[in-house]
């Protein structure tokens, strides 16, 4: 028997126990180990049923995904060989679910006669979202168990149900209680004692049928979210061959599908994003078992946008939190805010009222700076200056709890020197959120010079209960995002004046699979914030005078269009409407502003302006990771997925530029330099690992 499969006999039922953490995943030995245990059962007498489990956390989360793409060793049987002896068992198979039964784990469930689960357990087929398919036959077993319309979406969105919709839906039989060995036990024992006859999904077709233009409709309603995926559309083919061709034809096709989506380019992609999203938790120097401080309270200076979206973070994950004004009106406004942004998702069917007035039950708004003093966590959000910052940061260190993490949102200001305003910086540490706080899913850390490692492996451990994915950054300009952000913007800006218009440069950027192009998103975040930064860095750390910049952003600020909140920005927009519309205002300033700057306008392809954008992002990022800013270039990925709306399924600017190749992208780079200058300098990272024909992806961490 495999070490990776038990086998234990309970009343005359073969419990086969998969023990391969941390999730069980279907790994190479496992399917082996299973097949024996059946074939062994099949031949002896004394054994009436079996009852397929997890050891451990979970039942199966799915095939293993670090082996996809690499030889099986001769011999090894497959998922589908242990579809295959499931199927054929001659005595009934129950699967006994908790945890989750994740894609080819679902699909091994499938293929056995009869499945319970116990409460808190969850099923799903996320193959999408590593750009793939349910391979081993989930898209026709899954539409014939429970029928073709709730099999699709959840197909297409990859999305898990939890245990009592499972139930209503039919994907388990029952929910059970106690032992889940035993449990199953007994149902397979029922089974036995009513002479039940054995039941195989891939048999069952009275659930296959689906209103007319059900696939079209399907097809429709994925146009924007499955632009430019392969996967999606591929999921709703074979779903369709499920209703449409007899089960053997479906699984054919669907095997054939499986195979195209995962030589893709875009399941490449995902699977290493799958994994970069899992490292940028491990850090060299902060082991897994540093000691972590609880955070049972937190106190979140300033109720403006960031404050507010904040606290609703920690509100949301059950953490209660107080939120601090100066002043009653700026508090009052600040709760308003949030109290209306919680309304509008109540009002439009996502959250339950009594969330809500739970949440909201969370936040106590106050005057008194003396009520951090029983916070786990203080988080400042207060005006990006630093007198402000040192000032607060000082006071702070009279009143918070002697061991409590000392956060400071800024996005541009030195976190060091604001630790160097207390007597503790070791519990200084930066904690950037992006806009709005309570949706984005993506927080820097930021990792001060003397931040200890307790309060680093606090803050990161803290993401997991506010759903968030924590990044670990150093103190740099911008930190990492906005580092990168900033030559992203400035050729967004380029190209305006040398022939482009904001719609020209969104649409290429969008159709790259970007979330939004730059304009879109400089006009939701406003443009006076930049354009104050900008000012107040004019006269604090004046770029030198001969590095080209673009006038245009300061003109539209001038001309007051700030973005969507006074409806005009580098778009015109209707009253109470975010949809973008070219505005021919705007289109007068950009060309009297090439005529003024002497810049012959001309016509740019959507090739030419994704690689001026994307360039100077991979080159900047290699400058991260040559300062050791970021820990690894999935950590960049990690960043701009999460916090820019890069397209996960091209793996985030770093694993994109490997694919591109690294030799290639220096030879862009240098060909930019000869004709426009050292904006395009390349990284001395780039040019080392171009020469040296490797990728990011080589790069060690620690
Ligand atoms: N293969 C290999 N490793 C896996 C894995 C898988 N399917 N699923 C999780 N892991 C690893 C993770 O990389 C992580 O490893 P490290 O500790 O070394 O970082 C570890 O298991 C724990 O994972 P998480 O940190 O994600 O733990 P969690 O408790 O937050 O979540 C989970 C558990 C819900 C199972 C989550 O890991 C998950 O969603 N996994 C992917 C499930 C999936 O996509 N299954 C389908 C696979 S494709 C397939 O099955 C194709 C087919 O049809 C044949």
């Amino acid at each position: 028997m495999s070490s990776l499969v038990r086998v234990e006999t309970q009343d005359g039922v073969a419990v086969i126990a998969v023990d391969n953490p941390p999730v069980n995943a279907l790994s190479v030995g496992v399917p082996d180990g299973i097949i024996a245990a059946l074939a062994a059962g099949a031949a002896d007498p004394g054994i009436d049923a079996f009852v397929l489990l997890g050891a451990g956390r979970t039942f199966i989360a799915g095939a293993d995904i670090r082996e996809f793409g690499k030889p099986r060793p001769p011999g090894a049987r497959t998922i589908f060989d242990l579809i295959a002896a499931l199927e054929a068992s001659p005595k009934p198979v129950v699967a006994a679910i908790h945890g989750t039964a994740l894609g080819g784990g679902l699909e091994v469930a499938l293929a056995c006669h009869w499945r319970v689960g116990v409460e808190g357990s969850q099923y799903g087929l996320p193959e999408v979202k590593l750009g793939i398919l349910p391979g081993a036959g989930g898209t026709q077993r899954l539409p014939r168990l429970i029928g073709v319309e709730p099999a699709a979406k959840l197909i297409v969105s990859g999305d898990f149900v939890p245990a009592r919709k499972a139930l209503a839906l039919g994907i388990v039989d029952a929910l059970v209680e106690g032992d889940l060995a035993a449990a199953g036990t007994a149902f397979a024992r029922q089974v036995v004692a009513e002479g039940r006859p054995l039941r195989l999904v891939r048999d069952m077709n009275d659930k296959l049928a689906v209103p007319d233009g059900f696939f079209d409709e399907m097809r429709r309603s994925i146009a924007r979210s499955g632009r430019g995926q392969v996967a999606p559309w591929r999921c709703i083919d074979c779903v369709e061959a499920a209703a449409t061709l007899p089960v053997d034809q479906g699984l054919k096709r669907e095997r054939e599908l499986f195979e195209e989506c995962l030589a893709s380019p875009q399941s490449k992609a995902l699977r290493h994003f799958f994994f970069a999203e899992r490292e940028v938790a491990k850090i060299p120097d902060v082991p897994k078992d540093t000691p972590t401080r609880p955070v049972a309270k937190a106190a979140v200076i300033g109720a403006g946008t960031m404050g507010g979206g904040i606290a609703m973070t920690f509100a949301n994950a059950g953490i209660p939190v107080t939120l601090i004004e100066t002043g009653q009106e700026a508090l009052d406004r600040g709760l308003a805010t949030m109290r209306a942004n919680y309304a509008r998702t109540v009002a439009s069917g996502r959250m339950p009222q009594a969330t809500m007035d739970k949440a909201m039950g969370l936040v106590v708004g106050t005057l008194d700076l003396g009520a951090v003093a029983d916070a786990d966590i203080v988080i400042e959000a207060v005006f990006e200056d630093m007198a402000v910052k040192k000032d607060l940061f000082g006071r702070l260190d009279d009143i918070a709890k002697a061991d409590a993490i000392l956060a400071t949102n800024t996005s541009t200001l030195d976190v060091d020197e604001i630790a160097a305003a207390t007597r503790r910086p070791e519990k200084v540490i930066g904690t950037h959120f992006f806009s709005p706080a309570n949706v984005m899913r993506l927080l820097e850390v930021v990792r001060g010079a003397k931040t200890d490692k307790s309060t680093i492996a606090s803050t990161m451990a803290l993401a997991r209960p506010l759903k968030k994915v924590a990044v670990l950054v150093g103190v740099c300009d911008g930190f990492v995002g906005n580092r990168m952000l900033a030559g992203y913007m400035q050729q967004a800006l380029f190209l305006l004046e040398e022939g482009c218009l904001p719609q020209d440069v969104d649409k290429a950027l969008y159709d790259f699979g970007f979330a939004m192009g730059p304009f879109a998103m400089m006009d939701l975040a406003g443009n006076d914030v930049e354009w104050r930064i900008r000012k107040h860095r004019e006269k604090t750390k004046p770029p030198p005078a001969d590095l080209r910049r673009s006038a245009l952003p300061d003109l539209l600020c001038e001309a007051g269009r700030f973005g969507q909140k006074t409806a005009a920005g580098w778009y015109r927009y209707e009253p109470g409407d975010r949809t973008p519309h070219p505005d021919p205002t705007v289109e007068t300033m950009i060309v009297e502003n090439s005529a003024r700057i002497g810049m012959r306008r001309r016509a740019i392809g959507a090739d030419e302006i994704v690689r001026r954008c994307l360039l100077p992002l991979i080159n900047e990022g290699a400058r991260i990771l040559d300062e050791g800013l970021a820990l690894r270039p999935g950590d960049i990925d990690v960043i701009w997925v999460y916090g820019y709306g890069f397209p996960s399924y091209k793996g985030g600017p770093m694993f994109h530029a490997d694919q591109i190749g690294l030799p290639d992208v220096l030879a862009q780079l240098l060909r930019l330099e000869s004709e426009q200058g050292r904006f395009w300098t390349p990284s001395p990272l780039i040019v080392r690992l171009a020469e040296a024909g490797q990728g990011f992806s080589s790069l060690k961490v620690g």
